[in-house]
């Protein structure tokens, strides 16, 4: 089967939420590496308890709700205005400095994002980080309501794309990501920004803040027995794994 579209997650994959740390500090000074740790732990937490519970809301207002929690558990202080003003930083991440050129050399395929972020928050991000002129859709959960890893969630490729699970190579540095789009039945690429080597190193050095547990918990492959087709290091790996049979 050969592939016709690349799908890409966006935040974490072409985009990096990391980037909001320099909102977060500057609103609390001193605290801004805890903040966009544990903001976006709790940020994909909630979209998973809110999934379960059967009460969806959209990711503006779940990445608000994160926040919130967030600095609730530091005692800052923030009014309804604050709150908001950080979570724009989310229409304004930085893309990875390779995306642009991975994208470029990709033109051949139809090239997509599906992401949990609302269509108001994906539309700002791609248009301010000029990826948007690679991008055939963004195609945003929101339609069904359902947050990835939902198998609803990538259903929408096949009815915005007009393409087969089989003939998609998704892509997404997110473990929980990697783990559903195996499961619906994409090909899958991982980015594998933290090697494995990198995190046990670190971990040994013995300082494990809020960064290096992020890293813990979120950078590697789960173990849920869904692993990925392919690793590659960063999105420049992708045109050579396309030039393979994957
Ligand atoms: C996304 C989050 C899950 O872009 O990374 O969908």
């Amino acid at each position: 089967m050969t592939i016709a579209a690349v799908v890409f997650d966006a935040y974490g994959t072409l985009f990096d939420v990391g980037s909001v740390a320099a909102a977060t500090e500057a609103a609390f000074p001193g605290h801004g590496e805890y903040i966009t740790q544990v903001w976006r732990l709790k940020q994909l937490e909630y979209s998973w308890l809110r999934s379960l519970m059967g009460r969806y809301q959209d990711f503006r207002v779940v990445t608000g709700e994160a926040l919130r929690y967030t600095l609730d558990t530091l005692g800052l202080a923030a009014d309804a205005a604050l709150v908001e003003r950080i979570v724009d930083a989310y229409e304004t991440l930085s893309a990875y400095p390779e995306a642009e050129q991975a994208l470029g050399q990709l033109a051949r395929f139809r090239l997509a994002i599906l992401s949990n972020g609302s269509p108001t928050m994906l539309d700002a991000l791609v248009r301010n980080s000029g990826l948007d002129r690679y991008l055939q859709a963004v195609i945003s959960v929101d339609a069904k309501q359902a947050y990835k890893p939902d198998r609803r969630a990538y259903e929408l490729v096949q009815e915005r794309l007009g393409v087969r699970p089989q003939e998609v190579l998704f892509v997404s540095s997110n473990g929980f990501d990697v783990a559903g789009a195996r499961g619906f039945g994409f090909k899958v690429a991982r980015i594998e920004r933290v090697t494995p080597a990198a995190l046990r190193q670190e971990l040994a050095a013995g300082r494990i803040g809020p960064a290096e547990m992020f890293r813990a918990l979120r950078s590697q492959t789960e173990a849920l027995n869904l692993a990925p087709d392919a690793v590659v290091s960063s999105l420049l790996g992708l045109p050579g794994l396309l030039d393979t049979s994957i």
